[in-house]
């Protein structure tokens, strides 16, 4: 294998960036991510490479799903909250007011560009992160535009 060129090319592939939450049994997971593609029209099916051993992959696994946060494309301080573990603080997380989502009661941010409400149908766990396939039963757009692109912040997850 060619590290270098894997490196190189694998951090070519253009990725956005999320907050992933999930609530489930009063737990509650918040997590940057930029591991999403679409993988399906009809049922419209999203993939997320999700970290295993962390408190968002254990609480995500119980609930069968998550909500994807669309980060507007200002939003770098944001998504940087989300790098290490938060916890909830009343109806702040990371410092930001939250709400349920409508369908999957998970927490959503209102100043954002919108949100996509996922169940989870399969979960291959073969590498460090789980390859979860999850169907979009809702999405809503949001007051921002986005997408916030990794490839403006300076920052890399891949290689
Ligand atoms: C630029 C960047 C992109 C990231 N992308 C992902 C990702 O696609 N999937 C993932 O599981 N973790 C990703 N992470 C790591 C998570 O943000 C981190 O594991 C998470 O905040 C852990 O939170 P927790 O301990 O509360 O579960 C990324 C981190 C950075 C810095």
């Amino acid at each position: 294998m060619n590290e270098e060129a894997k490196k190189k090319l694998l951090r070519m592939i253009p990725h956005a960036l999320y907050i992933l939450t999930c609530k489930c049994e009063g737990k509650v997971a918040a997590s940057t991510v930029s591991w999403v593609t679409q993988a399906s029209f009809h049922p419209p099916l999203v993939v997320v490479g999700l970290k295993k051993e962390t408190h968002t992959f254990e609480v995500v696994r119980h609930a069968q799903g998550f909500v994807l946060n669309f980060l507007g494309s200002g939003q770098k301080d944001l998504a940087q909250k989300f790098f290490k573990h938060v916890g909830p603080e009343g109806n702040l997380l990371g410092g930001e007011v939250f709400q349920d989502s409508p369908v999957l009661k998970h927490p959503i941010f209102p100043k954002m560009a919108g949100f996509i409400e996922c169940r989870i149908i399969a979960m291959v766990e073969k590498g460090d992160h789980a390859v979860v396939v999850a169907e979009v039963l809702e999405a809503e757009c949001g007051p921002l535009e986005g997408p916030l692109l990794i490839s403006t912040t300076g920052w890399n997850y891949g290689g």
